[in-house]
């Protein structure tokens, strides 16, 4: 038998609240929904919006973090969607804008037309907007009914608050660029535009639509144009050469003369290189509309592995001592998908590589040479790399085979979409954008210096491009890791 006054000790109503709390008048379920539809609304075209900017954004690091808070987005916005269908019966008018001045405020920031105006209206507005909305939610429903609800508004709270930090310190980085771009460039007023933003959400009783809606005029700004989707990827300055195809990694992996060390470079170059599979998915994800949202969000989820994927190779470098912005890191895959293919043909190049490629090329091979290498960190990166692998085949298998009667229909077509892709390996360097230049002596006699070793004369002969071999080491153009 416990002691009588272990009620005083242990906290009462599962530790939810106090009894104050659970006293509180709160919201009935018609306002939590309501509330809960204004968030959702904001969430999901931030994903959007986010998404959308993935692929022409140059600075990596925004690429890279646009991918992440996306999916961050995609998740909270599938946490509210499933909250609501708790509380309702379908129909849920999940699809529903809440507000005008709700869609012409998330226009706006779709529409900024720098990257420095994007910032402050996703890091400096919808962002904190949002954290203030989720904030009043808590302080205002009754924890103990709403329960279910608390814990999702919490678990955004967490997420949108790492964001909002690091879009606060992004925007210091950026400050000194504002004005200049926006004064000069754009010919708007970047206060003006702020003052919409702020009428935008008065105008719509605030995100949440809980104080009272006031009567202002609202002009579209940098909407008044409709967003057009860039599919033509953009790089940072660190990236440069970018159409060389000089070194095939793939002919170097399955070689059997180079030695497991030497094929981690390899490695680390192939997951960097995936850089190029958020600006592809980007656009398949924003040409394909009206898919049930299940669809986005697992392609988001995607995107942003691949995005991952793509640090892991940036932390090899680092591990290895290299700079890896010496190395040319091509582009044409992303480039010449967005421009040449429909969103499913480019659904099917994706499905039919992740797919395609497993049984030689496969992710088991990859862990296989950097456990054969003795380096613990690459194998540490192929093993959860297979892992993601795994998880995006079941991701094709849901959303893109389908379409076809069976798996290897859905392949073959992948496979024809990919050879239809064409590389301009020789027109590139025809046209002067590339030398093709063979980066991998000096890379590779720059790890040996570090390491302290002498080059193999073999290994230093390396200079297999992708002229003749596709990255399955297929007679056809293509140069992709997924
Ligand atoms: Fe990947
Ligand atoms: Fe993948």
């Amino acid at each position: 038998m416990l002691p009588t006054d272990t009620r005083l000790t242990i906290p009462p109503l599962a530790g939810l609240c106090d009894f104050e709390a659970a006293q509180r008048p709160g919201l009935s379920v018609e306002e939590c929904v309501a509330w809960h539809k204004r968030n959702h609304y904001v969430l999901r075209r931030l994903f959007e919006l986010l998404t959308a900017r993935i692929t022409a954004e140059p600075q990596y690091e925004l690429k890279t973090a646009f991918s992440y808070h996306a999916y961050l987005c995609a998740e909270h916005v599938t946490a509210l969607r499933t909250r609501v269908s708790e509380m309702r019966e379908p129909p849920l008018g999940l699809e529903e804008i809440p507000h005008p001045a709700l869609q012409l405020l998330c226009d706006e920031v779709l529409c900024a037309p720098t990257t420095p105006t994007l910032l402050i209206g996703v890091y400096d507005v919808l962002i904190p907007e949002l954290i203030a909305s989720f904030e009043a939610y808590l302080a205002t429903t009754n924890p103990l009914v709403d329960a279910p609800s608390v814990r999702v508004a919490r678990f955004a709270l967490l997420e949108l608050r790492d964001m909002a930090e690091f879009g606060r310190i992004a925007l210091v980085a950026d400050a000194s660029r504002i004005r200049p771009i926006d004064a000069g460039r754009v010919g708007h007023d970047l206060t003006a535009w702020r003052t919409l933003l702020s009428n935008c959400l008065l105008a719509a009783g605030g995100l949440s639509g809980r104080q009272s809606q006031q009567s202002i005029e609202l002009k579209p700004m940098f909407s008044a144009k409709p967003f057009e989707y860039d599919p033509v990827p953009k790089r940072d300055a660190r990236f440069h050469d970018s159409y060389n195809a000089g070194v095939n990694p793939e002919a170097f992996l399955y070689d059997e003369r180079f030695a497991p060390q030497d094929k981690v470079l390899m490695l680390f170059y192939k997951r960097l290189r995936e850089i190029d599979v958020p600006e592809m998915m980007a656009s398949i994800i924003h040409q394909t509309p009206g898919k049930p949202w299940k669809f986005y969000r697992d392609m988001s989820r995607q995107l942003w592995d691949e995005a991952r994927h793509a640090m892991l190779g940036e932390v090899g470098f680092v591990s290895q001592g290299l700079d890896w912005s010496k190395i040319p890191i091509n582009f044409t895959w992303s480039l010449n998908l967005n421009t040449q293919l429909t969103p499913q043909e480019r659904h099917a190049v994706l499905f039919f590589i992740e797919q395609g490629l497993m049984p030689r090329n496969g992710k088991r091979f990859e862990w296989e040479v950097a456990q054969a290498s003795g380096v613990p960190l690459a194998t540490l990166f192929q093993d959860f790399d297979w892992a993601d692998e795994v998880l995006h085949s079941q991701i094709g298998r849901e959303w893109y085979v389908p379409d076809f009667t069976n798996l290897i229909a859905a392949l073959d077509y992948g496979d024809r979409c990919w050879s239809k892709v064409m590389s301009h390996w020789r027109r590139y360097l025809e046209q002067g954008q590339t030398q093709h230049h063979n980066w991998w002596p000096e890379l590779y006699t720059t790890a040996c210096t570090i390491r302290g070793t002498t080059p193999d004369p073999t290994t230093l002969e390396f200079k297999t491009t992708y002229e003749e071999v596709r990255a399955d080491l297929k007679a056809i153009e293509g140069d992709v890791e997924s």
